[in-house]
């Protein structure tokens, strides 16, 4: 999992490259490297740590005198090899004639390192990439093949997923790109081309990308009268006509922070803008039903759906969670939650009309990606709910509905999130809709839906409130949180914020399983958060109060605004607005990220970039 960016043009390569690895840098952040091609010599810088760590080689490439409109470069996230200078990208060939930066993993890699080095090949890496490196060098040497054949060639060989970025020396005016399973995008510029894991290291250059596919390589060639050309094939050698190219609508302030310290704090107030797009267009009052675009051709399978799994990781599954129990009281759909993991490689029953909702953020989690894969394999009907348009998962699903969210840059996921309940409730709604859940039921649900905006805003007016609150409770090690039915999930969700932001150990269980074990661990060092909104099983969930009131543990009460009774209970309140039960769980979610967030900085952590997490997970 990690970025990759390249360019080709008239512009100074290494500021373009050396900002599009800030943007990349969610993507992994263990080291970063960037190489230039100027006077047909290569120069690589590479260290190990944060993007910045590069700024240190300013001086150096100065000196140099090295500069140059050709470059590519790489922000890492360690799969082969640990996090070391000598382990970062990009990696040069033996010979030096080949530089190459590469996102993904190749599975082979050990076999065809022991053939190189069975010809006199030395590694002074422990990656696979620099297998690949010398593996297109020893092609290209021996077959007397131009650096794109060579590549394709490699590349038959491999087995894996990529997306990797090519310079040869004896070619400076050329650049390759190609991908199986990770993310490549070419950004058509006047007299340039970009190349990125995604679109925001391009956005400030272009508008206009094409996404390659998989199994397809692109060819960047400088012509004799200096234009530069791009072909796209693929690797099986069929050219590729007319690749259509996508105009962004992404804004470069999207992208920024706004104003706000960290990106997790802006994406967690922008959830009423968020929530609102999510619903944007799709919600139809007269009909008591929702509409989404990406789903229309399907409308006869959805119909006949009898069974959903639900696949995600993170964040995503136990959004999944509310799911699961939206798709069963709303639509009468038996639904189950699955690891996208476990789901690839258990045996799985696979029904007939059975269909497999992916939910994944970023869209690139090779875990979900894979379940896919396998449902699709199984004959499944697969969807999607996805924000980042054109990923991965985007791509591969049967249909989809997107967040359109914007893009989520903290590791820590919230508007995603929100967005990802919402969109699951509104689903269950249309599904619903198809077997029998009245109009006017419909209508009850959609006008709940419609406000909870505002309540978010109202909610977020209170940040101060939670600000105290995360003060006094910064310093204890353990923290559990508790909820019932629709707020079980948000339970999981509380405790994985607080333990991904703030480093402290927290569980997330659903409230009657503590009677069964967790109770033991009460004691006055232990907090926990318990959701209690005043619903249909209000009653049951106060008990848990008291069961830890009575052994002495604390409790931060988490309910229905107006409801006053658990200030006399609790040793702590935070209220949301009144809302439909299984629309809890979206007001819920944004006071616990509020609590993470600020006990994180008052601990002093790296918030958007949490230690040992990165954003995007596309590795097994
Ligand atoms: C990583 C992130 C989580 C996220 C999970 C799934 O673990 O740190 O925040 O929930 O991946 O990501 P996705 O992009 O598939 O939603």
């Amino acid at each position: 999992m990690c970025g990759i960016i390249g360019y080709i043009g008239k512009k100074e390569a290494w500021p373009v490259l050396y900002k599009g690895l800030e943007r990349l840098e969610y993507r992994g952040y263990d080291s970063a490297g960037i190489a230039l091609l100027d006077k047909g010599t290569f120069s690589v810088y590479k260290k190990k740590g944060r993007v910045a760590e590069l700024a240190k080689f300013e001086k150096e490439k100065k000196d140099n005198e090295l500069s140059g409109g050709v470059g590519i470069a790489h922000t890492r996230w360690a799969t082969h090899g640990v996090p070391s200078d000598r382990n970062a990208h990009p990696h040069l060939s033996n010979g030096g004639d080949i530089v190459i930066v590469h996102n993904g993993i190749i599975e082979n890699y050990l076999s065809i390192k022991k053939v190189l080095i069975g010809k006199g090949y030395k590694f002074k890496s422990d990656t696979d990439t620099e297998v690949l490196a010398n593996l297109i060098e020893d092609i290209k040497k021996n077959a007397k093949v131009a650096i794109d054949e060579a590549v394709r060639l490699a590349l038959a060989q491999i087995v894996g997923a990529y997306a990797v970025l090519v310079l040869s020396k004896d070619e400076p005016g050329v650049m390759v790109v190609a991908k199986v399973g990770s993310p490549a995008i070419i950004g058509v510029g006047k007299g340039e081309f970009f190349v990125a894991s995604d679109a925001t290291p391009i956005v400030d250059h272009t508008k206009k990308v094409i996404y390659l596919g998989d199994g397809e390589m692109a060819v960047i060639n400088t012509a004799k009268n200096g234009k530069l050309t791009l072909k796209i094939k693929t690797v099986g050698n069929k050219v590729i006509k007319n690749p259509y190219v996508h105009t962004l609508k992404t804004k470069i302030e999207e992208l920024e922070k706004g104003g706000y310290p960290h990106f997790m704090l802006k994406e967690i107030f922008e959830q009423p803008e968020s929530l609102r797009n999510t619903m944007r267009g799709r919600i139809v009052l007269e009909k008591g039903n929702v509409k989404f675009g990406g789903l229309e051709k399907f409308k006869k399978e959805l119909k006949s759906l009898r069974r959903i799994t639900i696949a995600g990781m993170g964040t995503a599954r136990f959004t999944g969670l509310v799911g699961e129990y939206a798709f069963e009281e709303l639509a009468g759909i038996p639904t189950k939650v699955e690891y996208g993991s476990e789901f690839t490689y258990r045996e799985t029953v696979a029904h007939k009309n059975t269909g497999l909702l992916a939910i994944s953020q970023s869209g690139e989690t090779l875990d979900t990606l894979n379940a896919i894969k396998k449902a699709k394999s199984e004959r499944m009907l697969t969807l999607g709910i996805v924000n980042v348009i054109g990923s991965s998962i985007a791509r591969e699903v049967d249909a989809g509905i997107y967040n359109h969210v914007g893009p989520e840059t903290a590791v820590a996921s919230t508007k995603a999130s929100t967005s990802q309940v919402l969109l699951q409730i509104m689903l269950a709604i249309y599904l619903g809709r198809m077997r029998g859940l009245s109009k006017k039921k419909g209508q009850e649900i959609l006008k709940e839906i419609l406000v909870l905006p505002n309540l978010v805003e109202k909610i977020l007016k209170n940040a101060n409130t939670i600000k105290k609150l995360a003060k006094k409770y910064k310093n204890y090690n353990n923290f559990f949180f508790l909820g019932r039915k629709y707020n079980a999930a948000a339970a999981l969700e509380g405790a994985l914020k607080l333990k991904e932001c703030s480093y402290i150990h927290a569980e997330g269980c659903n409230s009657t399983e503590l009677k069964h074990g967790p109770l033991s661990l009460i004691d006055k060092n232990f907090p926990t958060l318990v959701i209690t909104p005043t619903d249909s099983i209000y009653e049951k969930s106060k008990s848990s109060i008291q069961e830890i009131k009575a052994r002495g543990g604390l409790v931060i009460a988490l309910t229905t605004e107006g409801n006053k009774e658990l200030e006399k209970m609790a040793d702590d309140v935070i209220y949301i607005p009144k809302t439909l039960e299984m629309l809890y769980p979206i007001l819920a979610f944004v006071p616990m990220q509020l609590l993470a967030y600020y006990i994180a900085v008052e601990r002093g952590n790296d918030v958007d970039k949490p230690r040992n997490l990165a954003k995007s997970v596309t590795v097994e």
